[in-house]
C-alpha cells in the first residue's frame, strides 16, 4: 500500500504516538502501574453524581432524548447553547460575546488540529508556521501539522525560587517571531508544568499579536471560567483577535469529547466550515450536558467547590510529598499554580529523563518524560532532557506510592 504525504506523516510513529503507545502497553503487561502519566482527570464522586443527576433528567425526558441521540447538531452546535453559553460567558467575564462568536467540536484536541492547519502550513504567501512564545507547552499540539516544520517556539526565562521551586516566564528579551509567524500560542494553565501565565504575559502577548495582525490561540483547557483549575489569580482574557480554546474534558468529562471555540465572528464561520468537512457534527451530549449544569448554576458549584479544591489539595498533597521524598537531592518543581500536574526538574541528572521515565516504569510506576514536551525548540539545551510531568489526578495513597518509586530511583542516581 502506498500511503500520501498526509498517509506518511499520520500513519508513522510520532512523539505522541510512541508515548501513547508505550503507556497503554504498560498497562497492560502490569495493570497494577502507578499510572501518574497521561492527561486523564481525576475520578471525583461529587462530580460524577451531578453529571449523572443531569443526564438522568435527559435521559429521562423523551423530547430530550430525542435531542440527545436522535438529532445531527447543527454545524456549528446547537444554537441554544451557544446562547446560553455567549450569556453566561458575558455575565460572568463581563465580555460582549453572542451565538456567532461560538463554535462547538469534538474536543478541543480536533478543534485545535483543525485550527492550527487553518492559520499554518503551505498558503499562497509561503510556508506559514505557528510560534510558541514559552515551551515546554502541550504535547498534543506537536505532531499536528499537515506539513513539517509547523511550530517555532522561544525558551523560557526561569525564575529560581525558594523551596526549590521554579517558574518559567515568557522571555520577552529573546522573543522574536519568525517572518512567517502567523499564530501565537499558549496554554493557560499550562500542561505540563501548571504554569499560569500572568496576565501582563498575556496582555503582552496580545498586543504582539494584534501588532502583527495575527491571532493569538489560547489554550484554556484547564482554565477559565471551566473547569478554572487555576491556584493563583488569573484574569481571563478574550478579544476579537483572541482564539480562545474551551473544553469539558478536565471537568471530568473526556469520554463525551466536548470542545469549544471562541473567537470573531469570520474566524467561527470558517472553523465551522471545515469542522463541518471533519466531522459534519458534533456529539450533543457535551453541549446538553453543559447546557443544564449553566440553566441549573451547577457549573458554578462544580468549578469553584468540587473540581478547582480537589486538585489544590492533590497538587498541595503532591508537592509535599515530593519535597520529603526527594529531599537532599538536586530537584525543583515548578511552582504549582494550576492544572494537573507538576513538574519537576532534576538538575544535573546523570541520565536522560527518558532513561529516568523507562527506570520509574520498570518498577511500576508511570510519568511523562519531559522531553518531547519542548516542542519548537530545536537545540540539545540539557534542560529539556531533566524533567518530567507527573499527574497527581490520583488518591493521596497512590501518589505517595508513586513519588515513593520516584525517589528510589532518582536517589539511586546521585548516590
Ligand atoms: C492543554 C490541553 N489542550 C487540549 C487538550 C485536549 O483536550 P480534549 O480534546 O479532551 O478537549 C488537552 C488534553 O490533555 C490539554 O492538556
Amino acid at each position: 500500500m502506498q500511503f500520501s504525504e498526509f498517509g506518511d506523516k499520520f500513519t508513522g510513529q510520532s512523539g505522541i504516538v510512541e508515548l501513547m503507545e508505550d503507556l497503554g502497553e504498560a498497562l497492560t503487561v502490569n495493570p497494577d502501574m502507578i499510572f501518574m502519566g497521561g492527561g486523564n482527570p481525576a475520578r471525583i464522586p461529587a462530580a460524577e453524581s451531578l453529571f449523572q443527576k443531569h443526564l438522568r433528567a435527559i435521559v429521562e425526558n423523551p423530547i430530550e432524548f430525542n435531542r440527545l441521540v436522535g438529532v445531527y447538531q447543527s454545524p456549528k452546535g446547537d444554537p441554544s447553547f451557544c446562547e446560553d453559553l455567549a450569556d453566561y460567558l458575558n455575565r460572568s467575564q463581563g465580555w460582549n460575546l453572542s451565538a456567532k462568536n461560538i463554535a462547538i467540536a469534538n474536543g478541543s484536541q480536533s478543534a485545535f488540529f483543525i485550527i492550527a492547519n487553518m492559520l499554518a502550513g503551505r498558503s499562497a504567501q509561503g510556508a506559514q508556521t505557528l510560534h510558541l512564545p514559552l515551551s515546554p507547552e502541550y504535547l498534543g499540539y506537536a505532531d499536528s501539522g499537515l506539513s513539517a516544520n509547523f511550530f517555532t517556539a522561544t525558551k523560557p526565562n526561569i525564575e529560581l525560587l525558594d523551596k526549590q521551586l521554579f517558574k518559567y516566564h515568557v522571555d520577552f528579551n529573546q522573543l522574536s517571531l519568525p517572518a512567517t509567524t502567523n499564530a501565537l500560542c499558549v496554554s493557560r494553565p499550562t500542561n505540563p508544568t501548571g504554569n499560569v501565565l500572568s496576565d501582563e504575559e498575556l496582555e503582552h502577548l496580545s498586543a504582539i499579536a494584534a501588532d502583527q495582525n495575527i491571532p493569538f490561540i489560547i489554550d484554556g483547557a484547564y482554565g477559565v471560567p471551566f473547569p478554572d483549575i487555576n491556584f493563583v489569580a488569573a484574569t481571563p482574557r478574550w478579544d476579537n483577535n483572541t482564539v480562545l480554546m474551551l473544553s469539558l474534558s478536565k471537568l471530568g468529562l473526556p469520554g463525551i469529547r466536548g470542545g469549544i471555540v471562541i473567537a470573531n465572528e469570520e474566524f467561527i464561520h470558517a472553523f465551522t466550515n471545515a469542522n463541518t468537512i471533519i466531522s459534519l457534527a458534533c456529539s450533543t451530549v457535551g453541549p446538553m450536558l453543559a447546557q443544564s449544569l449553566i440553566r441549573s448554576g451547577d457549573l458554578d458549584y462544580l468549578t469553584q467547590h468540587i473540581v478547582k479544591p480537589y486538585y489544590q489539595d492533590s497538587a498541595a498533597h503532591i508537592t509535599a510529598t515530593l519535597h520529603r521524598e526527594l529531599k537532599g537531592l538536586p530537584y525543583r518543581i515548578h511552582k504549582p499554580e494550576g492544572a494537573i500536574f507538576v513538574w519537576v526538574w532534576f538538575e544535573d541528572l546523570p541520565i536522560t529523563s527518558r532513561e529516568l521515565y523507562e527506570r520509574c516504569k520498570a518498577q511500576g510506576l508511570l510519568v511523562v518524560p519531559g522531553e518531547n514536551f519542548f516542542i519548537g525548540i530545536d537545540d540539545d539545551w540539557t534542560h529539556k532532557h531533566q524533567c518530567l510531568r507527573i499527574s497527581h489526578a490520583q488518591s493521596k495513597e497512590v501518589i505517595d506510592q508513586g513519588i515513593a518509586i520516584l525517589a528510589r530511583e532518582a536517589k539511586a542516581l546521585y548516590r
